[in-house]
């Protein structure tokens, strides 16, 4: 006898279960289990399959959004029917984005309606001034109700929808408050069934929450193609944009820019201005070719060590791995004889850059010694390896990518791990242990 399982489906994230569950294994979610939606007994599925080949392929025609850190994380702008999820922190600077994203992309003759859900049309058009991107043929409207948001798509049929933010539109035949769950999964699942529809690209702007996440459900993240991260340091310019899920390209791309009066701005050669104000001639501070996504950054990293008048030492750490820092004074202690039990340690990275990558030790550790000794090590060099906890500096991936960025920027000695490969122009100091690094970067102690 052959009988469809009845399906059941959580609500919240669209994990599927033959049986019914209290819990979701996948979002954690209690309650969330639906029957009412049996899946796989539909008696006339709606398309035919055909060969892979005679797929229509006009998913690989992109609008491009005239912002190039923008196109650079999208994989060369926006793929019309799909749907585009902004994620950050209120104040990121969000809306300032897709203002400027949007006016670009009006100016260039593309049809862009901004829905604002949380500002006046009058408020976003006096923003709209102030970044001096006001494209005369941006259409612009304030509303909140999704059902008008539609019709508005039919009336002027945009080739591009923005709509901000998807926490303050709501559907009136939804229950909840406009940011409940059961609302923002309700409005983003009829965006994109706009989206498919009417083959407009949409652009869905996020709050989240301050642990990082996404405010509402996590099924928001999966109705979505794609779904960016608007990142930054609230006290630093430095903004991050990057893709954390793609269906039409990579992910590991990295759009920088800058906030500035004027709106947010390209930013150009990154590693400059993370080096701009270095000292190097201060002990402390060595520099760390990271990577960020797909992209080599030399960042600063700072340490500073001194006696401790607390019963426990303090260990603060800036835009550096708490947990990291950790590891690495007691390796420091254990395999090289530099010991801070007794002292308070800073370390932070310089400009707002998170440097949290294991290839980035080395060059952590080094910064500290150098300011437990107080002896500044050689303007000229870099430093790249993880430091296990054996002492020993473990290879990093994309060695010569990162070096020859170092090298870009005037750096001509590394402290590298045995087995990295030559990189003509720089000269490789090459290091099993932390205390060959120590020798290379002349920190031995007296
Ligand atoms: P906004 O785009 O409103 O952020 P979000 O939508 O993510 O909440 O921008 C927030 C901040 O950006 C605001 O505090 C002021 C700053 N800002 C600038 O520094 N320069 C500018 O040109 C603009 C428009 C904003
Ligand atoms: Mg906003």
């Amino acid at each position: 006898m052959t009988r469809t399982s009845v399906r059941y489906r959580c609500s919240e994230c669209g994990y599927e279960s033959a049986k019914w569950l209290g819990r979701c294994p996948d979002c954690g979610e209690w309650g969330g289990f639906d029957e009412s939606t049996p899946l796989g007994a539909s008696a006339t599925p709606p398309g035919r399959p055909v060969p892979v080949a005679a797929v229509d392929a006009t998913a690989s025609v992109r609008t491009p959004t005239r912002l190039p850190e923008v196109d650079r994380v999208l994989g060369g702008g926006l793929v019309p029917g799909s749907v585009t999820l902004v994620g950050g922190e209120p104040g990121m600077g969000k809306s300032t984005l897709v203002l400027q994203a949007l006016g670009a992309m009006a100016a260039s003759g593309v049809r862009c309606l901004l829905v604002c859900a949380e500002e006046s049309a009058a408020q976003v058009r006096m923003r709209a001034d102030r970044l001096q991107t006001l494209a005369p043929d941006l259409l612009l409207v304030a509303e909140t109700s999704v059902p008008a948001i539609c019709a508005h798509v039919d009336a002027v049929a945009p080739a591009v929808l923005a709509v901000d933010s998807i926490q303050t539109v709501q559907d009136p035949d939804a229950p909840g408050a406009p940011g409940s769950v059961g609302q923002v999964r309700d409005c983003a699942h009829r965006l994109v069934r706009l989206a498919k529809d009417r083959d407009v690209a949409i652009v869905l702007v996020g709050h989240v929450t301050k642990d990082g996440a996404l405010a509402g459900p996590r099924a928001l993240e999966h109705v979505v193609d794609t779904v960016l991260s608007f990142e930054g340091d609230r006290h630093h310019g430095l903004r991050m944009l990057r893709a954390l899920k793609h269906r039409f390209g990579a992910t590991d791309e990295l759009g920088l820019m800058e906030m500035t009066g004027e709106g947010l701005a390209p930013l150009a050669d990154p590693s400059a201005l993370f080096l701009g104000d270095r000292r190097a001639d201060a002990p402390g501070s060595f520099v760390v070719p990271i990577l960020e996504g797909a992209r080599p950054l030399c960042v600063e990293v700072q340490a500073l060590v001194g006696p401790s008048q607390l019963p426990v030492p303090r260990r603060v750490t800036q835009s550096v791995d708490g947990n990291r820092l950790a590891m690495l004074l007691a390796v420091m202690a254990r395999r090289a004889c530099v010991r801070t039990s007794q002292s308070d340690v800073y370390v932070s990275a310089a400009g707002g850059v998170r440097v949290a990558e294991p290839g980035a030790d080395l060059g952590v550790l080094l910064a500290i010694v150098s300011s437990v000794r107080d002896q500044p090590v050689r303007a000229d060099m870099v430093a790249l390896g993880e430091v296990g906890l054996g002492g020993e500096v473990r290879q990093v991936p994309q060695a010569p990518r990162r070096l020859a960025e170092a090298m870009r920027l005037g750096f001509r000695r590394a402290i590298v791990p045995r087995s990295t490969p030559e990189v003509a122009g720089m000269e490789l100091l090459r290091a099993d242990d932390v205390i060959d690094a120590l020798a290379a970067a002349r920190l031995v102690g007296d």
